[in-house]
């Protein structure tokens, strides 16, 4: 076959060269046709879009036509010429096939119309569908606009580490990472395992947040942000849990909690905005087969402010819906951790658009936050947001050495391993704030998509670490 470079199917169609000769290679999607003429519907990834192959059969050898069949790779010479039933501006004319990965018909994405049940579990061929195709070209799109925000704005993507010894939510949920033999651990008289002969000669485990390694660069960088894999060994089976996620979390410093707010809707509404911009054709794919109110949805929530609320007054609207006969799964009271149901409520039913609650109880957040005055709650601020709960969880830090030490020994933080955070409030400490956006949450917002496991490629949930 003639060696001709090749031209991806997305540049392609954007082409108006009628009459060049082109090479596209790509999978098979489907094969329709005559005795004479046969349509190839072939898709190489870079777009939702096939580009139709026009095969005239008497051209070609018989043996080697047998072997086109769904999921077969192929590469394709022929005349790109205007299309008029394709649905496309642009279609080929075959000259030469060559088939470089034959697809027999144990290929389990024959036919359309699988559940996303069964989708994920063959996650490896899954992104060859027109759904996932659409969910990880935009997965990428919006990891683009997050660099692409920060950047402009001086932000320094900072690289916080993966292992560490410290739990900075404070939540127990940490894998641990060791080189121990399990089957014979030393240890002391209490009953202690002992690490000294660890790997790192303490215990370690994998990152719940880069929060407190992004503190110290933020008190000497000023701005800056990380975006990483986190990991959480919460045995929560729900469709906005999993274990291992990645997370954005800027940090700034002298930003208080009204900037933290300001920061978190225009970073949000510059991602939504740039989804809109950037994956117009996979948006509107996903809007179609699964989610008509998405890019309505979408839209919305770029022309509103954004609700801003101390958790006290969110609670008394639940709880007069609960006196006005609404039922919510889990209670609501004043101290409560609020379930996603009560945040849906807020954002859905009540506001209507998206909600940032701040100021919460002081013993439902973690130790890191600037405590209020009123001894009860700390300067914490949730963004909630229509069909997901929390978005983005952040606050205001305690900047204050003895305020910060005071809540650390109530609530029993182990001291040894965090002498290094603390130094931040020990030399020239500043007031600063952060917060941490859940990436495979903005996923599904602006995916449609209705379960976390669907926005990742690989997810790993209780009882699944498969690929
Ligand atoms: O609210 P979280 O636990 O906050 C932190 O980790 C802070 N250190 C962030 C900061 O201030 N720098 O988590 C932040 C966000 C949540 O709002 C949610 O979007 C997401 O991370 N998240 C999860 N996403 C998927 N699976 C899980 N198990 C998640 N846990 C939290
Ligand atoms: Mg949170």
């Amino acid at each position: 076959m003639e060696k001709i470079s090749r031209t991806k199917i997305a540049d392609l169609m954007k082409r108006e060269d009628f009459g060049a000769t082109v090479n596209v290679k790509g999978w098979v999607r489907t094969r329709r046709g005559s005795k004479q003429v046969n349509f190839i519907a072939l898709n190489d990834g870079s777009t939702i879009n096939n580009v139709q192959i026009v095969v005239d059969l008497g051209s070609f050898d018989e043996e080697m036509l047998k072997l086109i069949t769904t999921g077969a790779c192929l590469s394709v010479n022929g005349v790109m010429v205007e299309s008029v039933g394709s649905g496309q501006k642009v279609e080929v004319q075959a000259r030469e096939i060559e088939i470089l990965g034959a697809c027999d018909n144990t290929y389990p994405l024959q036919k359309k119309g699988h559940s996303m049940e069964f989708l994920r579990e063959i996650a490896h061929l899954r992104p060859r569908t027109n759904t996932f195709g659409a969910v990880f070209r935009i997965r990428h799109n919006m990891a683009m606009a997050i660099h692409q925000f920060f950047h402009e704005r001086g932000f320094f993507y900072f690289h916080t580490p993966i292992i560490t010894a410290s739990d900075c939510e404070g939540a127990g949920q940490m894998f641990q990472v060791t080189t121990k033999n399990l089957y014979d651990l030393k240890k002391d008289e209490t009953g202690a395992i002992i690490y000294d002969d660890d790997f790192f000669g303490k215990q370690a485990s994998l990152t719940v947040s880069g929060q407190l390694e992004g503190e110290l660069a933020a008190t000497a960088l000023g701005s800056i942000y990380t975006f990483g894999p986190t990991f959480r060994a919460e045995n929560s089976n729900t469709p906005r849990h999993l274990a291992e996620f990645w997370m954005v979390e800027p940090e700034v410093a002298f930003n208080d909690i009204q900037d933290n707010m300001d920061l978190a809707e225009e970073f949000i509404k510059f991602c939504v905005q740039w989804a809109i911009d950037h994956c117009a054709d996979d948006v509107k794919f996903l809007n179609d087969m699964f989610d008509k109110g998405l890019i309505e949805r979408l839209q919305s929530v770029l022309k509103e402010d954004f609700v801003r609320l101390p958790y006290t007054e969110g609670v008394k609207i639940l709880e007069a819906a609960v006196a006005g006969g609404h039922k919510f799964e889990f209670p609501i009271y004043w101290g409560a951790d609020l379930a996603s149901e009560h945040e849906r409520y807020l954002v859905e039913e009540h506001f209507k658009r998206p909600v940032i609650l701040t100021d919460y109880p002081k013993e439902i957040k973690s130790f890191y936050m600037k405590q209020n005055e009123d001894g009860k709650t700390v300067r914490a601020m949730d963004v909630l947001f229509p069909k997901i709960g929390e978005i983005i969880g952040g606050s205001e830090r305690e900047a204050d050495y003895d305020k910060l030490m005071t809540r650390i020994h109530e609530m029993n933080i182990p001291m040894k391993d965090m002498w290094w955070y603390l130094d931040t409030r020990k030399y020239g400490t500043c007031p600063h704030s952060g917060f941490g956006l859940g990436f495979e949450r903005l996923l599904l917002f602006v995916t449609g998509m209705t379960n976390i496991r669907d926005v990742i490629p690989f997810p790993r949930t209780p009882r699944n670490a498969e690929f």
